[in-house]
């Protein structure tokens, strides 16, 4: 028997400032896939979070609004709450960085900190927007690039060289909250000697005996820590002038600590809650001494936070440190960064509005593993995987045995299983893949229990319990066949219980055995009687898949705060295509010969074309911008080899090239004087 484990589990706060999208999901997903791994061992895991609710972004996004920051937080967190649950994501407690709590704690450990000299006071020069009087954030300081001339770069980099630098740099500056030109001022703040801990991070970073093997940090981050360390640590500006929404820092007047350093006390904030209202001692997690053991799940992006300042903001203030840190890469949709113009910016409600959670679960943990890769959900494959694995090959063995059981044995399993090593062959696979679910390599895990799957639906159709139905005097051999295949069934849905907590609740009403849990698949279900099946899952269907993808793009086109626009970012470059790919497409000089209208056409206008010798007709859709006269005679580039289209008025046997968004805004292409009707243009 092993001991049970005490565990405290937590993602990365989210902002309360904007709702949850696909991106959030790939973190609070693997992190309630590990949460119930484990207490589907017996194991005693908390997982908590918040939202984390303070900083300028939030002040002026609820100024927008005019509402107060509370108010703005508070419907925020109605719905990432909402949002959560609905994904299946089992938080224990889920609080908010604007607490009493994490105030108590945020004063505390700056005042242990500070008394321990660890907090050293220095006067600094910053940006200062004086029409609305606030100090400026790097990001809301914006000009031309001092290195490249770039206009409309933030005031910490430059998005089209490269370069770093500090918001006084760049030339022509003004703020991003008035448009002010931004003056510099001086203001005193607190630092956190973060060069204090160097010895200690550097000892905590590479402790090589963790409970059950987990490094610290992993290798990838390690690479990455070593470049800060090399750089040198530096002091931590852990200081915000007002106006400012967060809390004052004590013994200062209009001084608010930065979000960032009472974000990660929100974990601990989170937990005191959960810890007051379920009588569980904090200090037995929290203690230097700790046996419990504490896990972050975060994305690659706020490694050094978690790294770097949170252990020595702990350490500093006489807590423990994390046992580790579990970072993980960013979600691709499709091979690319998430658009709101392609639609693949998708928040949780759109994608619960339009799929069942459970397949983006599984999607996900199909494809998730212990490193920082990026992770891509690829439709197609999203689709194909949920279809073939889950709802052909797992379901489909509960469902190709249920009814004999149901019909010709009253619902009653087998006295005996028929087959105890097929059986024990299942059970004893539990091993390997609970090591792939502590080692959050869960695609292992999948792979492992849809090879099972494979096994049961091979047992299956050997067996060909259809035909044994229908034989004379060979009941047992059918209840035999049947009850192992539910059986096997019930050990696939006990691993796969993390992944899909819904479909398995359905599955224990089926197998009506209570609870699934790892300890008590040793036993076969043996005379025991089921209840009659239902559909657990039903198949993806492709038509939801592209309407969520059309009603996300419908919401991006009609969200107020566009902060980017443009031909580019309204209308993506597209994927990169061979050079085969384009020389299949004729291009050619053509002249417009003549223009009319079209009777009955309010868009269109008849070009007749001619490519130096052979002439063609084309509808063209540029009526809004064009007259007929001012065409005739010019020159202009078309599609040549283009399948011709029957339309209302003739056919259309080609097409112009034209560029803008429509109406008046409409330019057909033009080539330079030179060119020659029929030319290619390549
Ligand atoms: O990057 C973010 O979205 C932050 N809100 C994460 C905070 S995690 C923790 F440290 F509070
Ligand atoms: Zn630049």
């Amino acid at each position: 028997m092993t001991t049970k484990r005490n565990i405290l589990v937590t993602s990365a706060l989210p902002y309360a400032n904007g709702p949850i999208h696909m991106g959030h999901m790939v973190e609070y997903i693997q992190t309630d896939i590990w949460v119930r791994f484990q207490k589907l061992k017996g194991n005693t895991c908390y997982y908590v979070c918040a939202d984390d609710a303070h900083g300028t972004p939030i002040m002026l996004h609820a100024e927008k609004r005019g509402i107060t920051p509370e108010q703005l937080i508070e419907e925020i967190s109605i719905d990432h709450k909402a949002d959560f649950a609905d994904f299946l994501i089992d938080f224990d407690n889920y609080y908010s960085t604007h607490s009493a709590e994490n105030q108590t704690f945020a004063e505390s450990i700056y005042l242990r900190l500070k008394a321990a000299g660890h907090i050293v006071s220095k006067t600094i020069k910053q940006a200062y927007d004086p029409e609305k009087n606030m100090f400026l954030p790097d990001r809301y300081v914006k000009g031309e690039c001092p290195k490249c001339g770039t206009k409309d770069q933030y005031g910490d980099n430059c998005e089209a060289c490269g370069a770093t630098y500090s918001p006084t740099d760049l030339k022509n500056p003004v703020s991003a909250v008035s448009g002010a030109t931004p003056i510099e001022k001086e203001s005193e703040h607190m630092f956190f000697k973060l060069s204090n801990f160097e010895n200690m991070l550097h000892e905590w970073t590479s402790n090589t005996d963790n409970p059950n093997g987990h490094q610290t940090v992993q290798t990838e981050v390690s690479h990455k820590l070593k470049e800060w360390f090399d750089v040198g640590l530096m002091d931590w500006d852990i200081t915000r002038d007002a106006p400012y929404f967060g809390f004052n820092i004590p013994e200062t007047d209009n001084k608010f600590f930065y979000v960032w350093m009472d974000a990660p006390m929100g974990y601990l904030a989170s937990f005191s809650n959960l810890c007051d209202a379920k009588g569980i001692d904090f200090d037995d997690y929290w203690n230097p001494n700790s046996k419990a053991e504490v896990y972050h799940f975060i994305g690659k992006d706020i490694i050094n936070f978690h790294t770097l300042f949170w252990p020595a903001v702990l350490e500093g203030a006489g807590y423990r440190k994390p046992s580790a840190v579990f970072a993980h890469g960013f979600l691709t949709v499709n091979g690319q960064k998430m658009s709101k113009s392609r639609g693949t910016f998708i928040k949780a409600r759109t994608f619960l509005d339009h799929l069942n959670p459970e397949y983006l679960r599984y999607y996900f943990a199909a494809r998730l593993n212990n490193r920082i890769d990026d992770l891509d959900l690829n439709f197609e494959d999203f689709a194909q995987r949920v279809n073939s694995d889950l709802v052909g090959k797992v379901v489909n063995i509960a469902s190709r045995c249920a009814g004999f059981i149901v019909k010709r044995f009253d619902k009653t399993l087998a006295s005996e299983i028929s087959e105890p090593e097929l059986y024990n062959k299942f059970v004893n696979a539990g091993e390997s893949i609970a090591a792939h679910y502590e080692n959050r390599e869960y695609h292992a895990a999948m792979r492992e229990i849809m090879e099972l799957a494979d096994t049961a639906n091979q047992y299956i159709d050997e067996k060909e319990p259809w035909v044994v139905a229908k034989q004379v005097n060979n009941d047992k051999e059918l209840q035999n066949i049947c009850s192992t295949g539910i059986n096997l069934f019930r050990v696939l849905i006990t691993y796969l219980k993390p992944i899909l907590p819904a479909t398995a609740e359905k599955a224990e009403t089926f197998l009506n055995c209570g609870s699934l849990d790892w300890e008590a698949i040793n036993t076969p279900l043996s005379n025991h009687s089921i209840n009659k099946f239902k559909a657990l899952m039903t198949r993806v269907d492709i038509d939801k898949i592209d309407s969520m993808i059309e009603a996300s793009k419908e919401t991006a086109a009609t969200e107020e705060d566009k902060l980017v626009s443009g031909p580019l970012a309204d209308d993506p470059i597209r994927d990169t295509i061979e050079y085969d790919d384009f020389a299949k497409i004729d291009l050619r000089i053509a002249l417009i010969a003549n223009a009319e209208h079209v009777e009955k056409a309010d868009k269109l206008l008849k070009l007749t074309l001619d490519l130096g010798g052979e002439i063609r007709q084309v509808f063209a859709g540029i009526k809004s911008a064009y007259a007929p006269e001012d065409l005739v005679g010019k020159h202009t580039v078309m599609v040549a080899n283009l399948a011709p289209r029957k339309m209302r008025f003739g056919l259309s046997e080609g097409m112009v090239l034209a560029a803008g968004p429509g109406g008046k805004d409409l330019w057909i292409l033009e080539p330079q004087k030179g060119a020659l009707p029929g030319m290619r243009v390549k």
